[in-house]
């Protein structure tokens, strides 16, 4: 959709910028540039929209080579938000949203209610439409960057930093509603951050930098943590990408064994009969209450009747990933990670070690894209032992269909 064909930015004073950059960026995907400080993002990103042009090569839009557009008819389809969202102090939100629509002569009246429109999808309340850029929080204003350069649903949206200028936790949240919106507007996406983590969380693509305008890896978040081209990317990436990459397993394909689990209306008795140190106590429906710790039982009664341990937390079959599923062996008081379905019952257990075993057994698809890989396939790497959960086509299918193994659903923890 957007290709880089031996692009260099070379300024006067002996500034290389870019240097011999060849990328093609995917159509409604979002496509991360990131790097250090200098190592030619911006300058990247502003030759998109010609507010850069390259000294060398050639930069094309959907086959067109962008230098045979005039200016302000190829901005029209391509959006800009920057870092502070570069507000005009001196409107108001509404009038700050509705300004493209206005300069592309759609009137006041209906500028205004795609602008009132705009600031919804954006998650902003209609009432702040009336105020002024300074009586917003930063997190705030930013959600308005975005809702502007949405004003004439331009195909393309570059991105220069958008979020770093406000605190991580407002940082979260923008980065979740912004995936939110992709998943709705499927925009074509450059986006850039120096922030490696923020390019991993939102990026179908990477694009990573080194000092000197030159590119050092394109890849997929997945296939960066996990083979990252030389050691300089590697450091980028930074030291747990080990752990990291293991939220782009699902935990659909892990194998559960049926672990000691009774229903909280068994007795003591039997609990201790089962011989085991801890026992998983269960409803009716078989979802999981908590842990019983057998060497504190008493001789009668039922499991209703003892404190239970609780589970920490489990980890499910249906959205959740490895990384979701080793960190709830590693918070357990059993040591054992309980893997529950789409209705919360469990579908069975895995300790650690078994988990870290079976992951390291599906060799090939932890490596590759979730897109790749797929339950399906997944599942059929882990081997005849496999979960019922995952087994279950039901779940399966909800996996699918919830876009679970884009790895993007459940990536809190990304
Ligand atoms: N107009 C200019 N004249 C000369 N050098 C420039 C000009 N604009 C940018 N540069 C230089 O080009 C290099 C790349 O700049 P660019 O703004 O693209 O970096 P960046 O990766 O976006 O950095 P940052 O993360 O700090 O925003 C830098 O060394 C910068 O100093
Ligand atoms: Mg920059």
């Amino acid at each position: 959709m957007i290709r880089f064909d031996a692009v260099s930015k070379n300024y006067p004073n002996g500034t290389t910028a870019v240097d011999g950059l060849s990328l093609e960026l995917a159509e409604g995907g979002i496509t991360v540039l990131v790097g250090p400080s200098g190592c030619g993002k911006t300058t990247t990103l502003r030759m998109v929209n010609r507010m850069v042009e390259p000294t060398a090569g050639t930069v094309s839009l959907r086959g067109q080579d962008i230098r045979e557009v005039a200016a302000p008819e190829l901005r029209r389809g391509i959006g800009y938000v920057i870092q502070h969202a570069g507000l005009f102090p001196h409107r108001t939100i509404l009038d700050n949203v509705a300004t493209v629509p206005l300069l592309l002569g759609w009137g006041k009246k209906k500028a205004r209610a795609r602008a009132a429109e705009l600031l919804e999808l954006v998650g902003l309340p209609a009432t702040m439409a009336k105020r002024y850029p300074y009586q917003l929080s930063g997190g705030q204003q930013q959600r308005v960057g975005v809702a502007r350069a949405l004003g004439a649903d331009p195909p393309v949206l570059l991105m220069d930093e958008p979020f770093s200028a406000v605190d991580p936790i407002v940082r979260g949240e923008l980065q979740a509603e912004f995936l939110r919106l992709q998943k709705e507007l499927h925009k074509t996406i450059v986006f850039v951050t120096h922030d490696i983590d923020e390019a991993i969380k939102l990026g179908d693509n990477i694009a990573v930098f080194r000092t000197g305008g030159k590119l050092a890896q394109f890849d997929t978040p997945e296939r960066l943590l996990a083979h990252p081209a030389d050691d300089f990317v590697a450091d980028f990436v930074g030291q747990d990408r080990g752990i990291r990459r293991l939220s782009f397993v699902q935990a659909a394909g892990l194998p559960l064994r049926e672990g000691p689990a009774l229903p909280v209306t068994a007795s003591v008795a039997e609990a201790r009969a089962l011989d085991e140190p801890w026992v998983l106590v269960v409803d009716d429906a078989r979802r999981p209450l908590g842990w019983a710790e057998a060497a504190g039982l008493a001789d009668a009664g039922t499991l209703a009747d003892i404190p239970l341990a609780p589970l920490g937390h489990t980890f499910s079959l249906v959205g959740d990933s490895a990384r979701a599923a080793l960190d709830a062996a590693l918070l357990s008081p059993s040591r054992l990670a309980v893997g529950v379905d789409a209705q919360g019952a469990v579908a069975g257990v895995a300790d650690a070690y078994e988990l870290s075993a079976a992951i390291a057994g599906t060799g090939g698809s932890l490596g590759a894209a979730p897109e790749a890989a797929g339950v399906a396939e997944t599942a059929e790497a882990a081997g005849p032992q496999l979960v019922k959960g995952a087994a279950d086509p039901a779940a399966a299918e909800d996996a699918d269909g919830s876009g679970s193994n884009t790895g993007k659903t459940g990536g809190g923890d990304r």
